[in-house]
């Protein structure tokens, strides 16, 4: 068996060992942690490799040396970040230190930040989360973790070095945000201290180890003008939506996960003229309204004992009393639908939400889900015509096969006919463009040639709005 000297000194002069062998001390959980990561593996010299490869087998030795000498306190969020920090750093130099191997001053110096990293960092997550062109990262098993870029999932090439020190990093970033993952609650959504969303999810649940998606919040919001260039929609229909916010029609964004509801809702939160009252209402705050008479509202779940949550419905039903002009709730998806409806129907019009529904038929038909879920006893056709009258209009958004995302309809909600609720396609996507050498989507929405009834409010209001040219463009 070789001795980690040795096998740093073998690094240097590029010699090739058998693998190392953990020694007593290394617990199991750090055996993989001398496996040289893929993009190492690509980017660097085979000495380098090797190199650090030692050092990968002295770093997971101190992390654990680390972890046993101060337990707990990493996740203790009473200390602030560089409390921690100074603490860890003077730790880690002493265990360092206490390494029978000599190190040059910048191996040392790399050693102890690698594993600060590892220790108060996220791991191999730090990189993908500086990462500026990664928008979603998913890790399904401590050594499968991807990512999305552009919209197109692909393998990162990261992994973590264990079930341990992937968990590790789950207790760190949901201990920082007062919660906790274990046997008794092994599911948990939280939020980051930069707004980027994660939910963990461990064994036995997760049936093949721990699973965490964090999905990041950029630091700039796209806008309406991103979407337009992104083929989201076009400039005709962004200026389209202008109105209808302004219009005060009541707006619900259905789209599966990920298609960018929370994004579009909040450009049409932008459309909404400075001086209205908005309240907005989320489980986790993402909405970034530029307006100045903004309150922001935030759910909460129970604490660790159980107590203290506060929905999203009591939050509706509570915005009710602040005097709101435009209540903009960031995801219907319980009982706050009902207060949502009633909200919409008693005077507080120009609300806007999102509802996770693959079409506006369906968007409609999960509503009225939605309702039946606050536990009033009423009859279908009572929550039929609430939702009928209070919805104006439904945009739906799909993530096309090309990674894009596109508004596949614009569709208004006219009334009751009989038992059901009549929908009209404003516009819809064009698929028989087909697609272009690349592969993308060539269309956009098209007029039906059908008039929405909602322009008449348009004139009404003075807003002024070419629905010709419009539906010339398209057609
Ligand atoms: N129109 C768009 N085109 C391309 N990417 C988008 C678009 N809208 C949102 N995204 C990206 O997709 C991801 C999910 O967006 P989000 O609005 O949170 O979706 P949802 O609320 O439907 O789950 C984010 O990373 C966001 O930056
Ligand atoms: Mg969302």
């Amino acid at each position: 068996m070789t001795t980690l000297s040795q096998r740093l000194q073998a690094a240097r002069s590029g010699e090739v060992l058998p693998p190392a062998v953990p020694s007593a001390g290394v617990e199991a959980g750090a055996q993989t942690i001398h496996e040289p990561s893929v993009s190492a593996a690509e980017s660097a010299t085979a000495t380098d490799v090797r190199l650090a490869e030692g050092l990968q087998v002295v770093k997971a030795r101190a992390v654990e040396t680390l972890f046993d000498r101060i337990g707990v306190r990493i996740n203790d969020s009473s200390l602030t970040e560089e409390q921690l920090r100074l603490f860890v750093r003077a730790e880690l130099s002493r265990i360092v230190d206490e390494e029978p191997l000599s190190l040059t001053t910048e191996e040392r110096r790399r050693l102890i930040q690698d594993i600060e990293d590892d220790a108060l960092g996220l791991g191999p997550l730090q990189r993908l989360l500086a990462d500026p062109e990664v928008t979603e990262i998913m890790v399904n098993g401590w050594d499968r973790i991807y990512v999305e870029r552009f919209g197109k999932l692909s393998p990162s090439g990261a992994r973590f070095s264990s079930e341990e020190h992937l968990r590790r990093v789950i207790d760190r970033i949901v201990g920082r945000v007062g919660r906790r993952v274990d046997e008794s609650s092994p599911l948990v959504d939280a939020r980051l201290s930069d707004g980027s969303r994660i939910n963990a999810i461990i064994p036995p649940l997760a049936v093949d180890g721990s699973s965490l998606t964090i999905r990041k919040f950029s630091d700039t919001p796209f806008g309406v003008s991103d979407l337009v260039g992104f083929g989201t929609m076009t400039k005709g229909i962004a200026e389209l939506l202008h109105a209808c916010v302004q219009a005060r029609l009541n707006i619900l964004v259905s789209g599966g996960t990920g298609t960018g509801k929370t994004t579009l809702l909040n450009v049409l939160s932008s459309f909404i003229p400075g001086d209205e009252r908005i309240v907005t209402i989320e489980d986790a705050v993402e909405l970034r309204l530029q307006q100045e008479h903004v309150v922001r509202l935030e759910s909460r779940p129970a604490n660790i004992e159980g107590r203290g949550e506060v929905s999203i419905r009591e939050l509706v039903r509570n915005s009710l009393r602040m005097r709101p002009d435009r209540i903009v709730v960031g995801e219907v998806r319980g009982g706050e639908s009902l207060d949502m409806l009633q909200a919409m129907n008693t005077g507080h019009d120009g609300s806007i939400s999102t509802l996770h529904a693959n079409s506006p038929r369906d968007a409609i038909a999960r509503l009225e889900t939605l309702v039946l879920m606050a536990g009033m006893e009423l009859p279908v056709r009572a929550i039929r015509e609430q939702v009928a009258s209070a919805v104006d209009l439904i945009i739906q958004l799909t993530r096309m096969r090309d990674g894009s995302r596109r508004i596949t309809a614009v569709t208004e909600v006219i009334g009751m006919e009989n038992e059901t609720v009549v929908l009209q396609d404003a516009f819809v996507f064009d698929y028989a463009a087909g697609l272009d050498v690349h592969g993308r989507f060539r269309g956009s929405q098209v007029s039906t040639g059908i008039r929405p009834r909602f322009t008449d409010k348009f004139e009404e209001l003075g807003i002024k709005f070419n629905l010709d040219s419009l539906q010339q463009a398209g057609a």
